[in-house]
């Protein structure tokens, strides 16, 4: 409610006082009218008493619209004819035999559900109750004389069927009131002088609420790990609505949920066992009304499993030699536990189960064709092979004579000489690239650098690069140490180079 307002209830209409002014009123006042509009939207209950159906003619009922009140301007309507008075009760005289009506109307408020009875003037009448009867309900049906006298002994007969003969009381009490309790009812009773026999009465016991209908969103053959959401559907009487109602969920007879006030059940990550014929249950506890749906039969379904697929981390499975590689397996369908094995091409035993398989430090025979296979017990699925390489970096390269296989730092040569210069790597996954480098420069490619004939020229620092690669993006470079050339004028006889590393040269 709008701050500086305050509402009440006075005689059944909402007033409202408000400080200040202009709009915070307005809005305040508008507010008031939503919720009177509201409270008036529901119709009294129109009751009357006796409560009987037939009544004798003569007999005063008093009639009361909702609450009883003085003072609350009431509109009646009896037998099609209105009439206004001032308060929420009238007596009533019960003049003419026949049907009788009645509705009221309080301010704000629709007309009330009428209340039809009938006025009698026989010697005998099968009394009924005039509200409607629902299921659960005492049903109370009275044998009563004229002018409503007791009767000391009456005889009871449901579709002409005797069902109680010569009691003490003049009244039949059926509890909980039945729907097969619907029926033409009628009383005898004995005189010393003859039977009399009242007329039929109609009464029908009204459904409390329907006969539950168990839905299910979804398919009736739901694949295993996946929901589902059972609802039990029931709708209450417009006679009697909002009766609480408790829900019960069966599978093959068995409670599976509940009594619970909600009428769905979800049944989450299903499994084979699931599986079942489901039922539900709506009661209505207070009337000790219970009523269960048809059986719906939910079959969990388990699917093939089928397309395993192959991912590898990092991408490509390409690693160097001590990185680590995780190859991961995955299927496009299948449901329920699912066993996983790793497999490696041209080897009986599988390396290892599990939906993951790890190499934490690759080694260059870990190279090769790995797959997995996935299964739920009965079926399987293998996926592709993915070929797994791993890259020894090149490493430890060198520079020998071609010809020789002892590395060196120093070359002593002569003019004229033939020579050629070869690089060697330690490590390294072929295809390993050779570059050669002259005093910086690069020279030559290939594991050979031919120099021909040495020249003066030929004289230098000399280096080789090794180059390998992983994949397109990764590669590995490793430089010789340097290598001096040095060449000596044809003639001279000079002699250079001495101990390991270093190689003779006899001039040619
Ligand atoms: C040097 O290499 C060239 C070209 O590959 C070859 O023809 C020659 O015989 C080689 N010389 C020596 C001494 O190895």
């Amino acid at each position: 409610m709008q701050r500086g307002c305050r509402c009440w209830s006075h005689r059944h209409r909402l007033r409202c006082r408000c400080k200040g002014a202009g709009m915070a009123r307005s809005a305040a006042l508008l507010l008031c009218a939503q919720f009177l509009s509201l409270a008036g939207a529901q119709p009294p209950l129109l009751t009357l008493d006796p409560p009987w159906t037939p009544l004798f003619e003569g007999q005063m009922v008093t009639l009361t619209c909702g609450t009883p009140d003085e003072h609350v301007p009431t509109v009646w309507r009896i037998d099609g004819k209105s009439r206004r008075n001032r308060a929420s009760r009238l007596q009533h005289y019960l003049w003419s035999t026949g049907r009788s009506s009645f509705q009221c109307q309080r301010p704000g408020s629709e007309f009330s559900l009428p209340i039809e009875l009938s006025v009698s003037d026989d010697s005998v009448v099968l009394q009924a109750p005039v509200q409607p009867v629902l299921e659960g309900d005492a049903l109370v049906l009275r044998c009563r004389g004229w002018r409503d006298r007791r009767l000391s002994s009456a005889s009871f007969f449901h579709n002409g069927v005797l069902l109680r003969g010569g009691g003490q009381e003049g009244n039949l009490l059926l509890a909980p009131a039945q729907r097969h309790h619907s029926g033409r009812y009628h009383c005898t009773v004995h005189t010393f002088l003859r039977t009399v026999e009242s007329k039929p009465n109609e009464v029908i016991v009204h459904e409390l609420f329907s006969v539950p209908e168990l839905s299910v969103d979804g398919p009736r053959d739901p694949p295993e790990g996946s929901a589902l959401t059972l609802a039990c559907v029931t709708r209450g009487s417009p006679l009697r609505p909002r009766v609480a109602l408790r829900h019960l969920f069966y599978r093959d007879g068995v409670v599976v949920a509940g009594p619970q006030g909600s009428p769905q059940h979800l049944l989450r990550a299903l499994a084979l066992p699931d599986s079942g014929s489901y039922a539900c249950e709506a009661r209505a506890e207070a009337a000790n009304v219970q009523k269960r749906s048809a059986p719906v039969t939910i079959t969990v379904r388990r699917v093939p499993v089928a397309g395993a697929t192959l991912a590898a981390q990092p991408p490509g499975a390409q690693v160097a030699a001590g990185e680590s590689l995780v190859l991961s397996c995955a299927v496009a369908a299948g449901t329920g536990p699912l066993v996983f094995s790793w497999h490696r091409q041209g080897q009986a035993q599988p390396l290892a189960q599990g939906p993951r398989y790890e190499l934490p430090v690759a080694r260059p025979e870990d190279g090769g064709r790995y797959f997995c296979r996935a299964t739920d017990g009965v079926t399987a699925a293998t996926s592709p092979q993915l070929h797994v390489t791993v890259v020894v970096p090149v490493a430890g390269a060198t520079v020998r004579v071609a010809g020789t296989e002892v590395a060196v730092t120093e070359v002593a040569g002569t003019e004229g000489e033939r020579l050629n210069l070869s690089c060697a790597v330690q490590a390294g996954t072929a295809p390993v690239a050779f570059a050669w480098l002259r005093d910086g420069q690069e020279v030559g490619e290939g594991p050979i650098l031919p120099l021909g004939t040495l020249g003066l020229g030929h004289a230098g620092a000399y280096q080789c690069v090794a180059t390998n690669q992983l994949g397109a993006r990764r590669a590995f470079q490793v430089l010789s140490p340097s290598v001096a050339l040095s060449v000596t004028r044809r003639g001279r006889g000079q002699w250079r180079g001495q101990g390991k590393g270093c190689v003779d040269v006899a001039p040619g």
